[in-house]
């Protein structure tokens, strides 16, 4: 058997959601729920099930206070580690380590480990939108409708309540006030923008224009480097709440050249029925099952990865789908 995977932040509205989803995709993987408060993380391994236990960290420490014969499979830091001790800690016992957290202006420090070390463990950068989902659905929608990409924009609308835990709501103060820019490509060029240069019109699934925000979420480096699109960017949007409980919607806009050489648009809506954090844990679950080896591929040798340099679209959208995410096309 595997030794169990850490899921650092395995308490919280991701890290439980991202437990879930890997305990239904794998009943017999050993997970281990990590958090300040132990109680919190004990509640929570027993709800999951399965072989599921819980652990007080210290992410302060360089062993993250954890006694030294604990051994695991795969570390998965489902929060933003200010100290990057987790990161030092996988890549120092060869561990494959996954990162959610990071925008796209604070990645420096992880690429400094990864280019001191690049023998040492595998390290996936998954500050990506809905962790890896909207790059996977469109590269995945991209390359069934066309031959070359001229744009691509992604949009999520959530709730208007929906804020997720405090991590993610500390997280995003961060953004609000120490760097209040996103990053998107514009006619070839990278640009940094705030203010109007921000917004954007989104149309969400019931046709109602919404006011969309961009993000600096790593999938628009993601996407520059896998496909010839010159425009890309990232908006978060909020909707009134739909009376029928919590419901996230991903919406994805890409225009270019189809096979058949004429000018194509195509827009594809994925929707779940939870808060935004469900569909993230799921793109966080399935690259955990990837990094792990337990998807029918060898586990990826140590190297710095994004979503879509480890997992195939196509495979991903049809577990997707399997999880309960609606998908729906169209093409003009
Ligand atoms: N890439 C994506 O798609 C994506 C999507 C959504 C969210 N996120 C990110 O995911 C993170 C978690 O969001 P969330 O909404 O799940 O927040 P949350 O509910 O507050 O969960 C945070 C988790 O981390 C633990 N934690 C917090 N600080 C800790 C510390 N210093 N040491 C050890 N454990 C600590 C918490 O447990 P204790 O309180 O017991 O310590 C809890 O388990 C955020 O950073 C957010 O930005 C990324």
């Amino acid at each position: 058997m595997k030794n169990p995977v850490l899921l650092l932040g395995g308490s919280g509205v991701v890290g439980s959601r991202v437990a879930r989803t890997l305990r239904r995709l794998q009943p017999e993987l050993p997970l281990v729920l990590a958090g300040r408060d132990g109680a919190k993380a004990a509640a929570v391994a027993a709800e999951v099930g399965g072989p599921t236990t819980a652990i007080v960290v210290d992410l302060s420490r360089e062993d993250l206070g954890l006694e030294p014969v604990a051994a695991f499979s795969a570390v998965v830091t489902l929060l933003k580690d200010p100290w990057l001790n987790s990161l030092k800690y996988a890549q120092g016992r060869g561990l494959a380590y996954l990162s959610f957290a990071s925008f796209a202006f604070e990645i420096g420090p992880e690429l400094a480990h990864y280019v001191q070390g690049p023998e040492r463990a595998p390290i996936l950068m998954l500050g990506h939108v809905f962790g890896g989902i909207g790059t996977l659905a469109a590269l995945h929608f991209a390359r069934e409708f066309l031959k070359r990409v001229e744009s691509i924009a992604l949009a999520g609308v959530v709730d208007p309540d929906d804020q997720g835990g405090p991590a993610s709501q500390a997280d995003f103060e961060r953004l609000v006030q120490q760097f209040p820019s996103a990053l998107i490509r514009h006619d070839g060029l990278w640009r940094w923008v705030e203010g109007q240069d921000a917004v954007r019109e989104i149309v969400d699934v019931t046709g109602v224009k919404r006011q969309g925000q961009a993000l600096p979420l790593l999938d628009v480096v993601s996407l520059a480097a896998a496909t010839d699109a010159k425009s890309l960017r990232v908006d978060f949007a909020a909707r009134e709440s739909t009376g029928q409980g919590p419901s996230t919607e991903l919406i994805v806009e890409i225009a270019g050249e189809g096979h058949d050489g004429e000018r194509k648009q195509v827009r594809v809506e994925l929707v779940d029925d939870d808060v935004y954090a469900r569909l993230s844990a799921h793109g966080a679950a399935l690259a955990t099952e990837r990094l792990l080896g337990l998807t029918g591929e060898p586990a990826p040798a140590p190297g710095l990865y994004h979503p879509e340099s480890l997992l195939e679209p196509g495979q991903v959208l049809r577990r997707l789908q399997e999880l309960g995410v609606r998908v729906r096309r169209v093409v003009s």
